[in-house]
């Protein structure tokens, strides 16, 4: 089943007010990042509770194991249901962060998309940029975390590369046919995603600049249902939040 993650981007808590409060019920996950986390921290974490959602903490950690554990610790006392760490960071410090317990589900970036192979050469002159996302998805899993976030064009390549591994997915880069690309480049749109049973998108703009959020996300959510029926039901909206 895939989930729609909503991208909370926005720099004041009345903007994520008036999105949560537009999207209640229709929408449970909540990406808090960077801004929002950097400019009202919990605050803004706890309003998406306080709304009923759950929240994807993605502040892509990276540091020495015990710090990024220690991070772990207080993003669980923060009770978030989802954390992202950067799997460059190193197996050990995956598995540091994999022993907290309890602790949020811990989503791992391969590589950013915004990286280029010229700036991979950089620190590795003979990777290449698929075989490097490879190597740390397959890394990232068996050290313990629990989703590789990746571009959605990426996924059926790394579950044909590593069968064996059950990976999950968390994908940005999702745009409707015709929406605007914005400054994403290898796109899909909620349909295909959703056919290839992606666990969760990632979506921003498409929803929170659209004239009408809600709109805007009911009209992804039935892309999604008639491109894979079954593989979600917004109907039980409500019913997941208490999962
Ligand atoms: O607005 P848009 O749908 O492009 O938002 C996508 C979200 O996913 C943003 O919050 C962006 O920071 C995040 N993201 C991304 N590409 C990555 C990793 C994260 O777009 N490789």
């Amino acid at each position: 089943m895939t989930q729609i993650i909503v991208a909370l981007d926005v720099d004041t808590i009345r903007r994520e007010e008036e999105l949560l409060k537009s999207l209640k019920d229709l929408i449970v996950w909540y990406k808090v990042g960077l801004r929002l986390f950097t400019a009202h921290g919990k605050r803004a974490v706890d309003l998406v509770h306080k709304s009923g959602g759950k929240v994807f903490l993605d502040l892509k950690l990276h540091d020495i194991p015990q710090t990024v554990a220690h991070a772990v610790q207080e993003a669980q006392r923060l009770g978030v249901e989802a954390v992202s760490l950067h799997l460059m960071g190193g197996a050990d410090m995956v598995r540091a962060a994999a022993e907290v317990t309890p602790r949020p589900k811990l989503w791992g970036v391969t590589v950013l998309t915004s990286m280029a192979p010229k700036d991979v050469k950089i620190f590795h002159p003979e990777a290449r940029l698929p075989a490097l996302a490879k190597s740390l998805a397959k890394t990232g899993w068996t050290a313990g975390a629990d989703a590789t976030i990746c571009s959605p064009r990426e996924v059926a390549w790394l579950r044909r590369q590593l069968p064996d591994l059950g990976l999950k997915f968390v994908t940005p880069g999702i745009r409707p046919r015709g929406a605007d690309l914005n400054d994403q480049s290898r796109v899909m749109t909620p349909g295909e995603a959703a056919a290839l049973g992606i666990d969760y998108v990632v979506i921003g703009r498409p929803i929170t600049h659209a004239p009408d959020p809600r709109k805007a996300a009911l009209s992804i959510l039935s892309e999604m249902k008639a491109a894979a029926p079954g593989a979600l039901d917004f109907a039980s909206a409500a019913a997941r939040r208490k999962e």
